[in-house]
């Protein structure tokens, strides 16, 4: 046979890493984020059998198999590591608990004298058995399927660090960030040193993609937005993309609106995650032309199901067509969804062809 020519030979097969490449396709990849949840009888299964929602995320074996029961269940184009962005803030150092019914508390920092506690030289240790899971799904993944890591996005994990929980305004990051910049300024650089290195490791352990969760970029005014959501961003992608070229950064900044534009140049982001609010024109017009999309069907609908669904599932889908969009929610799954409506979108997005 035949030796490819090196160009050649290099080309992604698998279905996301193409259209990460800009490859045309025929359908979408699609991928949903938090696929592994609550919503799937057996992700309650094996939790239960974890103990804790962090039990099972620092067990290597048990967290690999959520990660991999909706691929088998669904087929889905891209397994996403099954963790958590606040094992960073509990590897650096800070205590962490998933409280049931109330979300994650953590220790807030209250003061910057607090911040030279947080020792991000010392994260591997506790993030070892997270590498492992990276390894162990590798290993067991569909050939066609692309594994994707994650970790939080400096300004949304720094949002939990400084408040203890989850919050409906951001007081206090928001008033890190106005009234003690330079402070914020010192925990920006321990997260981003600290997401670098935990995404290289789970690069070098097998991830093929990266994703940032930047939930609550849509919070801040423009400077503060260039400031603690793109700038660190840049920073942590410049870093990747020097040690591993071949793998491409999706970057999920949550609510940013108009700042949306741009966005993906100025961190050097890959592909660039749509939340729902978006406007599929908008987005088609000063995004998709440049830069793949990925999302961004409302999770509700996933809930309600039936004609509202498909309907936006096509309507999403003639926005975006035949190249540059990774078909995904607007936000992360929620459990009540029922999962004969993930099956049936399913059938909705690979049934569709989009050709140009
Ligand atoms: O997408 C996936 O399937 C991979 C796993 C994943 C989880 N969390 C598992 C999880 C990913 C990518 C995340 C990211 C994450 N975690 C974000 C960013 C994305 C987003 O949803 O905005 C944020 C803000 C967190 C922090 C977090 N984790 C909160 C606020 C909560 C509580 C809310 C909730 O849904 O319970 C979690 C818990 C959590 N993370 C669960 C799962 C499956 C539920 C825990 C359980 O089993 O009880």
């Amino acid at each position: 046979m035949a030796r490819l020519p090196p160009a050649q030979a290099e080309q992604p097969t698998k279905p996301l890493l193409c259209t990460l490449a800009g490859l045309p396709s025929e359908r979408p990849p699609m991928w949903l984020m938090r696929q592994a949840g609550r919503y799937l009888p057996e992700y309650r299964a094996t939790r239960a059998q974890a103990g804790s929602f962090l039990d099972l995320c620092y067990n290597p074996a048990l967290a690999a198999e959520v990660t991999l029961q909706p691929i088998r269940r669904f087929g889905f184009d891209a397994a996403i590591l099954f963790a958590d962005i606040l094992l960073v803030p509990q590897a650096l150092g800070q205590g962490l608990a998933f409280k049931e019914n109330e979300g994650p508390v953590l220790d807030a920092i209250r003061a910057v004298g607090e911040l030279a506690r947080l020792d991000p030289k010392g994260i591997h240790k506790r993030l070892e058995p997270v590498y492992e899971a990276v390894s162990r799904i590798k290993g067991e993944l569909p050939p066609d399927c692309t594994l994707i890591g994650f970790a939080g996005a400096p300004w949304t994990v720094a949002t939990y660090m400084l408040e203890g929980r989850g919050s409906s305004d951001h007081a206090a990051a928001k008033t890190w960030a106005f009234g003690n910049p330079r402070g914020l300024d010192t925990l920006m650089d321990i997260l981003v040193q600290a997401t670098t290195d935990y995404l290289d490791r789970q690069i070098v352990a097998g991830a093929e993609v990266v994703q940032l969760f930047d939930t609550w970029a849509g919070v801040l005014p423009e400077a503060e937005f260039r400031r603690y959501c793109i700038e660190p961003v840049r920073r942590i992608i410049a870093v990747l993309k020097q040690k591993h070229p071949q793998v491409p950064v999706i970057a999920f900044p949550r609510g940013a609106g108009a700042l949306y534009e741009g966005y993906a140049a100025a961190t050097g982001a890959d592909a660039i995650g749509l939340d729902y609010t978006v406007p599929l024109a908008w987005a088609r017009d000063h995004l998709w032309n440049k830069t793949p999309v990925q999302g961004n069907l409302d999770p509700r609908l996933l809930v309600v199901g039936g004609q509202a669904m498909a309907e936006a599932v096509q309507r999403l889908l003639r926005s975006f067509p035949g190249r540059n969009h990774i078909f995904n929610l607007g936000h992360g799954i929620v459990p009540e969804t029922p999962v004969r409506h993930v099956e049936e979108l399913v059938r909705l997005v690979k049934g569709t062809e989009t050709a140009v």
